[in-house]
């Protein structure tokens, strides 16, 4: 017996749907996949990756976890990116972010949450080091926008530091790091204008990006 049909169902619906619109579509796509772009971005249930950008199955490598995070011992993410880059070579890869990051709020909390405070510990470090900045802006729904900002920002730069990134720039295979925010009250996605294509670039926003 099917579990959850309502499912199953609109799964039949849309492969019907798509395979009218493009006839083909899934066989061509068996053959091989060639993305140009990997998504690293929140697993937030609002922040669905290929809706946001209109692209279809086959268009976006994808890795999502809580709070849209690069940990450099995260063998989950590093394995996806390595695959991106040197097997798929995409030659882009976006950090985006959210306004209202349920993690990234977890993480300005004092009060304990179990678990997920060692996979957000890397954003506690950075709200703690921001904190004086952050008291300044006019209330706390400003300052967790601010800070989902400043996320992005760090994760564009673990990204950039990693082995398979840094590898990718020493044999010149173009690859660009750029990162976003996407606004789940209004649905639309911002550039934060936080682009590196190569290590001049990146440590210019290591440099900014340390505000004491
Ligand atoms: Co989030």
């Amino acid at each position: 017996m099917k579990t959850l049909p309502e499912l199953f169902a609109n799964n039949d619906e849309w492969r019907h749907r798509t395979e009218q619109n493009q006839p083909g579509f899934f066989k061509q796509l068996e053959g091989q996949q060639s993305p140009r772009f990997l998504w690293i971005g929140c697993a937030d249930s609002r922040v669905p990756a290929n809706q946001i950008v209109g692209l279809m199955p086959g268009e976006l490598f994808v890795h999502r976890n809580v709070a849209n995070l690069v940990n450099h011992t995260d063998l989950n993410l590093l394995s996806v990116l390595q695959f991106a880059v040197d097997v798929l070579k995409v030659e882009h890869i976006m950090v985006v972010g959210h306004y209202g990051c349920g993690g990234v709020r977890a993480a300005t909390e004092d009060q304990p949450h179990g678990l997920i405070d060692n996979w957000l510990r890397q954003v506690r470090e950075l709200y703690l080091r921001n904190r004086k900045a952050l008291a300044e802006l006019p209330d706390d729904g400003a300052r967790l926008d601010r800070m989902c900002e400043l996320n992005v920002a760090r994760q564009v730069i673990n990204v950039a530091n990693t082995t398979v990134v840094q590898e990718a720039w020493r044999r010149e295979q173009p690859l660009s790091i750029h990162g976003w925010i996407y606004s789940i009250a209004n649905g639309k996605l911002s550039d934060l204008d936080l682009g590196v294509n190569n290590n001049p670039e990146l440590r210019t926003l290591e440099a900014d990006s340390y505000n004491g």
